[in-house]
């Protein structure tokens, strides 16, 4: 499967280099710990749509980076990402057997795997970061960015969303707590990936400024339609079980607004997005194609 026909062909070649730097980066399958390193592969290669890695070189390209630090915070960003999913899926908190289309990896690894998979693919995101920041001849953007990743992906980013959205069920939510939770367990690792390419680019206080309220529209965006899609897709179609918040009774934007208004706030949140980086001049052709794809995407 073409997992993302919509992308022009900049983006889709970026989804080429992004998956074979995430290749690169991953522990050989035939290594010992084999079975830890086959689960790490099956959880971050062969499907995915690479949305974050994506967001870290549009926001490179910008500002005219291209360099081989967009490779490694590409595959940190997603790295983290893959963990989320595999915990995300575990019967402690989703319970979901199929994501990517295929049966999740605790299905096929075993629950103990899939839990140690999460935890080396969250470790070997800060490694490449740590080994990025050492080629550099001034440690401070280095450290900026893996500061960057801790918070997004702690207490106050996707942990702490975790947390919020597994309180929440069964829970009424006011529409600012649902924001906030969304905000935090999806758009702070986005807001990370736009930030990390924008840090590895240099950018100024006034640049990162905009493209955070660029990327904090598009995070929200992007969980508001996976909300969406979890009530109006097709299982075959999102790779993933389709009903599935309703029935476990989560707070979503559907369950909360309804989807006309959840739809109305998608547009709200992409003229947001578009706005704050009609500033940055000519070089934002693939932040705007990745803002509209985050609110239009069918899966
Ligand atoms: C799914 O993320 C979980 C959310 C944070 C909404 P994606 O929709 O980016 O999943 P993949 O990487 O394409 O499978
Ligand atoms: C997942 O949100 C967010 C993270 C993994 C951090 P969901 O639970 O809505 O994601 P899906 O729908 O299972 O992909
Ligand atoms: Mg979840
Ligand atoms: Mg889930
Ligand atoms: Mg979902």
């Amino acid at each position: 499967m073409n997992p993302t026909p919509e992308l022009g062909p900049a983006l889709q070649s970026l989804i080429v280099r992004a998956e074979q730097a995430l290749d690169r980066s991953l522990p050989p399958a035939e290594q010992s710990p084999a079975e830890l390193h086959r689960a790490m592969r099956y959880a971050v290669l062969g499907g995915g749509k690479r949305l974050r890695p994506l967001l870290v070189y549009a926001a490179g390209h910008a500002l005219g980076e291209d360099g081989p630090s967009l490779d490694a915070a590409a595959c940190a960003v997603e790295l983290i990402h893959a963990y989320s999913l595999v915990h995300d899926d575990l019967p402690a908190m989703d319970d979901d057997a199929l994501r990517r289309g295929r049966p999740t990896c605790h299905i096929v690894f075993g629950e103990a795997m899939a839990i140690l998979a999460g935890d080396a693919l969250q470790a070997l995101a800060f490694e490449l970061l740590a080994d990025d920041a050492a080629r550099r001849p001034d440690a401070t953007i280095g450290i900026a960015m893996l500061r960057a990743l801790g918070r997004a992906c702690g207490a106050e980013g996707m942990a702490g969303g975790q947390a919020l959205d597994l309180a929440a069920v069964g829970h009424p939510l006011t529409l600012d707590e649902l924001e906030h939770m969304h905000a935090c367990k999806t758009g702070a690792l986005i807001r990370a990936s736009v930030q990390l390419g924008a840090l590895a680019a240099g950018a100024d206080a006034a640049t990162l400024h905009a493209l955070d309220r660029y990327a904090h529209a598009v995070g929200l965006a992007f969980q508001v339609r996976d909300d969406v899609l979890d009530v109006e897709g097709a299982s075959a179609v999102i790779g993933k079980t389709a009903g599935k918040d309703a029935a476990a009774a989560k707070p979503t934007f559907p369950s909360i607004i309804g989807l006309d208004a959840s739809r109305a706030r998608l547009a709200e949140l992409t003229d947001t997005a578009l706005a704050a980086i009609a500033s940055l001049g000519g070089r934002t052709a693939l932040l705007k194609e990745l803002a509209l794809y985050a609110v239009h995407r069918r899966y």
